[in-house]
């Protein structure tokens, strides 16, 4: 019992220190089971943020793709209408010569075909080689070519482009497309072709009236002087001699006045007149010329000299006339008038022999005939009245065989 009473504490002991100890190992048991919850429970908590940023980043990903796609659809939208709406023709060429692009005012402008297709240049401005030619030179080199005036041959409409053609070039700077735009420069250059005409006549009048007054003042002494010799009291070299004098100082004297006539300014009595009307007393008052011409189409009110008009279509008719007087078909001309716009036109064809190549380009200068007895003033006077009237006449070949004058005047609209 003695034992036993001793080794009862110490066995209690023991057992308390036994206890004790499982309480720890249990206690550090349960810690460690919480940790690895907890930690199981972050791990779970992490992936799922990182997924959620993960979506989140796609999604933003996703709304700026659509933005920009929405962007670049907007802006080739707006380029695709700003080429479609551009007032100015617009043709892009590769570096191969290739077109990729027409767009409608360069149809318009050029009078091609609206499915114009995309194969050469050289091929799709057949119709213009002049504008092909520019836009070759450009692929050539590497220079620009800015506002050039081409210049389209054969009667073309339009007869001038204003050129530009400026390089595309890709990020190493090599060339890629040529962008040639272009505009009708048709009405400027007329007008500054006018307005030159126009100041070369005044200052021809200005130059030339005194001298011709000069002229005209001592042809008329001699003149007057040869009347005061009597042929017939004169020996017979001399006789000859004096009508020779006689008669030139009466040509030079018609030709210094029909100069004075042509050269000297004229005072313009404008008001609206009726063209048909000036073209058929013009018409009417040539002997020989009612029975030969006929009088066509639509005409218009203008704003003119009804005596000056008159004057020009005269001389006009009267050429085909003495035309066709040389020729051996039976003569036949015709005034056709016709309104396009804001202009009448009215051509005026014949079946004579037509234009001598030689005298095309000096047609309308003073003197320049090639009739025997001609003053070469008629188309002068011509021009200088058409001109005067903001108009154009131009010459070419009538389809009748003979030749073809046209004359071009603005409308006049009552306000
Ligand atoms: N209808 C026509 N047919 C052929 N040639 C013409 C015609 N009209 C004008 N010409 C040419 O133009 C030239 C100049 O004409 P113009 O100025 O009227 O002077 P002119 O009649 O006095 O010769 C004429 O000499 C002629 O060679
Ligand atoms: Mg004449």
């Amino acid at each position: 019992m003695q034992t036993l009473t001793t080794a009862g504490p110490a066995l209690l002991g023991l057992a308390l220190i036994i206890a004790m100890l499982l309480v720890v190992v249990v206690v550090m048991l349960v810690r460690a089971a919480s940790v690895r919850t907890r930690a199981r429970k972050g791990d779970g908590g992490d992936s799922a943020m990182l997924s959620m940023a993960l979506q989140e980043a796609v999604n933003k990903l996703k709304a700026q793709e659509r933005q920009m796609a929405a962007r670049a659809e907007a802006s080739e939208r707006l380029a695709g209408q700003i080429v479609e709406g551009l007032t100015s023709g617009m043709v892009v060429v590769d570096r191969d010569g290739a077109v990729q692009t027409v767009n409608p005012a360069a149809r318009r402008i050029l009078g091609l075909d609206a499915d114009v297709g995309t194969g050469l240049v050289s091929d799709v401005l057949r119709r213009v080689p002049a504008l092909a030619d520019v836009i070759g030179e450009a692929l050539r080199t590497t220079a620009p070519i800015v506002r050039r005036t081409v210049t389209l041959e054969g009667g073309a409409r339009p007869a001038h482009l204003g050129v530009t053609v400026s390089h595309i070039t890709g990020a190493h700077g090599e060339k890629q497309a040529v962008v040639c735009l272009f505009t009708d420069l048709t009405a400027v250059v007329e007008l500054e072709e006018r307005l030159r005409l126009k100041e070369a006549l005044a200052r021809l009048g200005e130059l030339t009236a005194g001298l011709a007054h000069e002229f005209r003042n001592g042809l008329a002494t001699i003149h007057g002087y040869g009347r005061l010799l009597d042929p017939d009291a004169l020996p017979e070299p001399a006789r000859t001699y004096v009508e020779g004098i006689r008669a030139e100082t009466t040509a030079l004297g018609e030709v210094v006045a029909n100069f004075l006539r042509f050269a000297r300014p004229e005072q313009f009595a404008m008001a609206p007149v009726d063209l048909r009307a000036i073209v058929t007393r013009a018409i009417a008052d040539l002997p020989g010329a009612t029975q030969v011409t006929t009088c066509e189409g639509e005409f218009a009110t203008v704003n003119g000299d009804d005596v000056l008009l008159r004057q020009a279509f005269s001389n006009l008719v009267r050429n085909s006339l003495e035309a066709c007087a040389g020729g051996t078909a039976v003569p036949a001309i015709v005034v056709r008038g016709a309104i396009e716009g804001s202009d009448v036109f009215v051509t005026v064809d014949d079946n004579g022999p037509g234009l001598a190549p030689a005298a095309l380009n000096r047609l309308f200068q003073p003197f320049a005939t090639t009739k025997a007895a001609g003053t070469g003033l008629g188309l002068a006077i011509v021009q200088k009245v058409i001109v005067s009237h903001n108009g154009v006449v131009v010459a070419g070949a009538s389809p009748a065989g003979g030749a073809r004058f046209q004359v071009r005047l603005p409308i006049h609209y009552a306000s």
